[in-house]
């Protein structure tokens, strides 16, 4: 089928990549051209694994292309994914207003039969009729510029009315395994009025169903719900809410078990293993972070509140993960009293392993409030060092690698748990500092063997 997705980002190119992969015709816009340079070249403006390799072998094939031009992406796409960003705004809602560019762009491009627009971008409830709305007004805008430029009389228009139906297909993409999950979905939820539409997006994903591309192609197929439009987009929220109020909940457990005495690993383990609770999301450590939780819990908070609600519980589920993104910093007051003029090493500095991302990362409130307290902060993150980047950061001294880090330090503190964490040489690094003290804010390391390398080990309710 020939697929058109705008916004290349985490989602869209992940999920141009992949619908390119299981043998699609597809075209990613994009109004950077500098990405689009960057992706014609066969680079991923992105880190993600496995995604250059599909995204390099869809291009030999030819069956993906990049552009900058909207009309273009529009003219080949049967199905026009929306993808682009919905950062939030200070307020806490979305900030919806490059949706709205793309689908008044749209409106205004659509002229050659029937298409599904689809909302991959996570919207506020009620955005599927909303975009419906933008895109016939930018149907309307180019009826108007056609009659103006004379080039169609009135009489004439109805021709140019094009037909499409919107549908919300919200993806549950974590970074970092997102060509994973792209594959081996648990659900594909398709929020439509429009049985046309909806069927079209069966047939898209067909090959994703049957479990072709699965890590275990035995499987059974993948569900398919089919819902009204707000449902499908309440879906999207609902889920990240759960999840992250999931994750908030064992860090209060992890809070209170500091205080009894208790493990936090094996307490998860023990309530885990109930098949109603299920052990995933169950680590605790410096909380939530990303382009996501954060800004679709606020985006849920304030859309309860638009309509009158108090949403006490997912209210409570952000203070605890607020608190919770500076244990670390009440740690390492613990154990080193005095934090100005320490030296304070992070390991890690992305909101989780395997990405580049640092959006709302739990690293940048630390290096934040350690700076406010006058503490020298510097850092290793595998991803930042390979790549260059220093995006947003400052404030941070970024080392080459983790004996760099330790050398001098008063303390480190694990704030991304990157495999490669696990197998550093932890006795060298101890001896390398002015205090070997770790803080393990993902209860990522064995403490056993960390005492046994000389440090001072401290996790998060463990
Ligand atoms: C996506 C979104 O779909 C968001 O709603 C969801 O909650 C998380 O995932 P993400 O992929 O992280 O966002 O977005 P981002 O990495 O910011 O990329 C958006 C892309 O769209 C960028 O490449 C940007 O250049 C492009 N863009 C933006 C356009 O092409 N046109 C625009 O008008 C605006
Ligand atoms: C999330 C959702 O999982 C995905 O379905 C959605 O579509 C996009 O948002 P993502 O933000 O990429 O994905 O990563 P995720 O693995 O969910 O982690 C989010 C944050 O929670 C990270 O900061 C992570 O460190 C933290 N986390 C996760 C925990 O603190 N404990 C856990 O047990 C799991």
């Amino acid at each position: 089928m020939r697929v058109c997705v705008i916004g290349t980002g985490y989602v869209g190119l992940v999920t141009g990549a992949c619908l390119a992969h299981i043998g699609h015709d597809v075209i990613c816009v994009d109004n950077n051209e500098e990405k689009v340079k960057l992706m014609k070249s066969g680079q991923s403006p992105i880190f993600e694994p496995g995604l250059s390799e599909i995204m390099q072998s869809a291009i030999q094939t030819e069956k993906i292309h990049f552009t900058s031009d909207l009309a273009a992406g529009v003219a080949h796409g049967e199905i026009l994914f929306i993808a682009v960003g919905t950062p939030p705004l200070p307020t806490g809602e979305s900030d919806t207003r490059y949706v709205e560019a793309v689908a008044r762009g749209i409106g205004a491009n659509l002229n050659n039969g029937y298409k599904v627009i689809v909302n991959k971008s996570t919207v506020p409830i009620g955005s599927g009729d909303w975009v419906r709305m933008i895109v016939l007004d930018g149907i309307a805008e180019r009826q108007k510029s056609l009659v103006a430029a004379g080039g169609v009389s009135e009489e004439k228009l109805p021709e140019f009315v094009a037909e499409f139906d919107v549908v919300s297909n919200p993806e549950f993409l974590r970074e970092g395994s997102a060509v994973y999950d792209t594959f081996n979905p648990d659900r594909i939820v398709l929020g439509g009025n429009s049985q046309r539409a909806v069927a079209l997006m069966q047939q898209l994903y067909a090959p994703i169903v049957e479990r072709k591309y699965a890590a275990d192609p035995s499987l059974p197929p993948v569900p398919i719900l089919a819902t009204d439009l707000s449902s499908a987009e309440m879906i999207k929220y609902a889920a990240n809410a759960f999840l992250a109020t999931k994750i908030s909940f064992i860090n209060e457990v992890a809070n209170i078990c500091d205080r009894v005495g208790a493990d936090v690993t094996q307490v998860a383990k023990g309530i885990g293993l109930d098949s109603r609770i299920g052990n995933k999301f169950l680590q605790a450590g410096i909380g939530w972070g990303g382009s996501c939780f954060p800004k679709d819990v606020s985006a849920l908070i304030h859309t309860a509140d638009d309509y009158g609600y108090e949403a006490e519980l997912l209210k409570a589920a952000v203070n605890v993960n607020e608190r919770q993104r500076l244990i670390a910093l009440e740690k390492l007051q613990q154990v080193l009293k005095i934090l100005k003029g320490k030296t304070v090493g992070l390991l890690g500095l992305t909101f989780k392993p395997d990405t580049d991302d640092m959006r709302d990362a739990p690293a940048l409130n630390l290096i934040e409030q350690l700076n406010r307290l006058g503490a020298k902060v510097k850092a290793y993150d595998p991803i930042v060092s390979q790549t260059g980047m220093r995006h947003g950061l400052s404030g941070v001294l970024v080392e080459t690698d983790a004996e760099r880090l330790a050398d001098g330090c008063d303390a480190l503190v694990l704030v991304t748990e990157w495999k490669q964490f696990s197998t550093l040489d932890y006795l060298k690094m101890a001896k390398l500092m002015a205090h070997p003290v770790i803080i393990d804010g993902r209860n990522f390391l064995d403490p056993e063997a960390m005492v046994r390398a000389g440090f001072q080990y401290v996790g998060v309710g463990r």
